[in-house]
């Protein structure tokens, strides 16, 4: 096997780190706007196989990366389970939101997800078909706690305060929620699984927002149980885990043995995770995406520091977060050449 991604997940340490980057397909790469163009709709580009295929692999031809991601979104599940989604140009995700106990009843069981997702588990058979025997190809979707901020806000927002009212006002009605979303997400993950992904990748990028002992209640326990799940029937695949913005509790996740891997997010200082999470669990990350826009010297100078940071022991180097659409090429181009011929 000479997939080193996947090796690194699996523990082992190579000289120079494998590289893939969040959000590696999108916007700021020309040839993504033009299928994006041609698929019509985001939605209608996720649900098609030969389209997804398509963009899931235009980074990869592009730049010497180590790891594809499935082309997807993590609203694919409310989608699923009958939440009315679409992407309204320069605004983001608008879904109908969930206000109270009858919306709740109306979503689909959990067995009819398959239904809408099907495209999706054939991009991932496709995708896999055409990938590079070196490249590690990677699944994901997003922490329970994460999709239920979309699915009560209706859209994406930075307090989160109607889902946080809600879980307080509510309790009975989001522990269903949540525990619904949970076992929706085993399902969807182990059909990527069997259809063929490498390695899983739960995104719970709103971790942050979560106060006090709720962080462990609704973002840890949640993702650990879909862990467990996975593990228990898919022993060898190695799962990632997305805990953005959760500061110095960064440590307690790094310790669920049921994950292989921890993302962590550019807010995290690297002298302070090679000391207190590396010895936990594989690291992966952590650059922010602004060097991506502004390149140079200072992306260099960035991208030597986490890699020789972090050099002894297992290391995916990754940004702190998404790329964003105006990152510029060869700055990306610059960011793999960095790393790759250690210049
Ligand atoms: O290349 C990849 O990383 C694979 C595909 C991928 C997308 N979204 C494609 C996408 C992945 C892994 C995601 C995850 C995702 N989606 C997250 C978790 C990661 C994170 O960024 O925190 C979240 C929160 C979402 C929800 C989402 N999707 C939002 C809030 C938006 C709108 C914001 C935006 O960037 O426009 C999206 C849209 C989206 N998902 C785009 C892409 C390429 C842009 C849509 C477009 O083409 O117009």
């Amino acid at each position: 096997m000479n997939k080193i991604l996947l090796k690194t997940l699996l523990g082992h340490k190579f000289k120079t780190p494998p590289i893939w980057l969040m959000r590696q397909a999108g916007r700021y790469l020309p040839e993504y706007k033009e299928t994006r163009k041609k698929a019509g709709s985001f939605l209608d580009l996720c649900y098609n196989p030969k389209l997804a295929t398509e963009v899931t692999l235009q980074p990869l031809r592009r730049f010497d990366l180590d790891g594809a991601i499935l082309f997807a979104d993590i609203l694919l599940i409310p989608n699923a389970l009958g939440q009315h989604l679409e992407f309204i140009e320069g605004k983001g995700p608008s879904l109908k939101p969930i206000k109270n106990f009858s919306d709740y009843k109306n979503l689909n069981e959990v067995n009819k997800i398959h239904d809408i997702l099907n495209p999706v588990y054939d991009a991932v058979s496709n995708i896999k078909s055409k990938l590079e025997k070196n490249i590690t190809f990677i699944g994901f979707a997003g922490s329970p706690w994460t999709v239920s901020t979309y699915m009560i806000e209706g859209q994406g927002s930075k307090d989160h305060i109607k889902t946080k009212t809600f879980m307080l006002q509510h309790p009975e009605i989001f522990d269903k929620l949540i525990l619904k979303i949970e076992k929706a997400t085993v399902e969807y993950l182990s059909k990527q699984i069997v259809a063929g992904v490498d390695a899983i990748k739960i995104f719970d990028s709103w971790a942050g927002s979560l106060p006090g002992h709720y962080l462990e209640k609704y973002s840890l326990n949640p993702m650990k149980n879909i862990a467990k799940e996975l593990k228990k029937r898919f022993p060898k695949i190695p799962l990632i885990v997305f805990p953005r913005g959760v500061g110095p509790m960064y440590e307690k996740f790094s310790k669920m043995k049921e994950f292989n891997c921890i993302a962590i997010d550019s807010n995290i200082d690297i002298t302070w995770a090679k000391n207190n999470i590396q010895k936990n669990s594989v690291i992966q990350g952590n650059l922010d995406p602004a060097y991506l826009v502004s390149g140079g010297k200072d992306l260099v100078n960035k991208t030597i520091d986490i890699v020789e940071k972090f050099s002894t022991a297992s290391h995916i180097f990754n940004l702190g977060h998404g790329i964003t659409p105006n990152a510029k090429i060869e700055n990306v181009e610059l960011l793999i050449k960095t790393i790759k011929d250690k210049i």
